[in-house]
């Protein structure tokens, strides 16, 4: 791997979090789908409010709350104080974490501690490793997953899907030719499950049955209506060039806002698994604009197994506010439990959904 791209890589992790924290990176016409979605109040809730019991469920492992921290950095030096609070308060919490895309650590050793220091501070949850389509798509070695799987000890790995991020990204890879087929050998290969994920487009009902056709256990619909990667990347490419004369002004209003809004993923995905029995075991995480416990409640009752954040997880953690921003969104979702009489998380998940008038 040449140095110059290895040092592209490095730079390009660490302007993500930069623009993610201090840019306008919404999608301008475009939200959750969540707003649009409320519970029927229970007048009777026939429960105690402190025995309510947020714990679940997630791959078999019993975990604090149906909650996750979004996949987001390493590869570069200060990933490792970042990814260190992350992995500190996923222990706390008892919930799983994702790290950021490993492919610097598959380029060279430089700040593969970055990764690595997670399992450290969070050694009794579930870490996941993190790959992009395009590296899939290329055909990974035996090392390079070996590198990816035993950095963290990881218990799976999550595949990002982001087409439209790499499209608008400056240095963007959009061969995306035979990743099917190389997700397959991979799952059949690997001995941890594999988690495939969108980064803001969302994940459509088609697409997920080939991913499952394909051997992943876990879905990660990562909607529309929180980060939008199409602008992140415009904001990299308008700082190196200038003016973005790559699309028309029309089409790039729209391609900005492009993607499947993260409730419309949930419930096609859910009416799929009601079709097909035989994948009542994949699992659906919500995530995209995920931004209360109400929208971690809402997801649960659209048939996600829990709900992820980045975007607000990251500003949190600057803030220096992560542990009481997840304490408080824990509370909301304890509160939407007692107004719906749900003493645990499976009776939230029975609870329906009505269509604000
Ligand atoms: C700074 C930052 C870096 C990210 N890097 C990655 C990454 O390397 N791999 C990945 O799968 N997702 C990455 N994401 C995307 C998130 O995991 C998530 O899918 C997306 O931002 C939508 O969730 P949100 O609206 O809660 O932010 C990143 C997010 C942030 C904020």
């Amino acid at each position: 791997m040449s140095d110059s791209t290895s040092n592209i890589t490095i730079e390009r992790k660490h302007s993500h979090v930069e623009i993610c924290l201090h840019d306008d990176i919404a999608f301008n016409s475009k939200n959750t789908g969540f707003e649009k979605f409320e519970f029927e109040h229970n007048a009777l809730p026939e429960i105690c409010f402190s025995n309510i019991d947020l714990s679940t469920t997630f791959l078999d492992k019993r975990i604090g709350a149906p909650f996750m921290i979004s996949s987001m950095t390493g590869g570069y030096s200060e990933a490792a104080t970042l990814n260190r609070h992350l992995a500190e308060t996923a222990e706390h919490f008892s919930i799983p974490l994702g790290v950021g895309s490993m492919r610097q650590a598959l380029e060279n050793s430089s700040y593969r501690d970055s990764f690595a220091i997670v399992r450290k501070y969070a050694p009794s949850v579930q870490i996941f490793a993190n790959i992009g389509a395009p590296e899939i798509a290329k055909g990974l070695t035996d090392l390079e997953i070996n590198i990816l799987l035993e950095l963290l000890e990881a218990d799976g790995l999550i595949v990002h899907l982001n087409a439209a991020q790499e499209l608008f990204q400056p240095e963007g890879n959009t061969d995306f030719k035979h990743f099917l087929q190389q997700l397959s050998i991979i799952t059949a290969k690997i001995p941890v499950p594999v988690i495939a994920k969108e980064v803001g487009c969302g994940i459509s009902a088609s697409a997920a049955l080939k991913l499952i056709e394909a051997g992943v256990k876990v879905i990660d619909v990562a909607g529309a209506g929180g980060i939008s990667w199409q602008k992140v990347e415009e904001i990299r490419y308008t700082r190196q060039f200038g003016h973005d004369t790559r699309f028309s002004t029309p089409a790039l209003e729209e391609l900005l806002n492009w993607g499947i809004p993260t409730a419309q993923c949930l419930l096609d995905i859910n009416t799929l698994k009601k079709e097909h029995p035989e994948f009542r075991n994949t699992e659906i995480i919500a995530s995209g604009g995920i931004q209360s416990g109400i929208d971690i409640a809402k997801s649960l009752a659209l048939g996600a197994q829990l709900a992820a954040s980045a975007k607000y997880v990251l500003k949190a953690l600057h803030q220096g506010t992560l542990e009481e921003t997840i304490k408080t969104w824990l509370n909301d979702l304890r509160a939407v439990m007692f107004l719906t009489g749900s003493a645990s998380i499976e009776q939230l998940r029975n609870k329906s959904l009505i269509i604000k008038q």
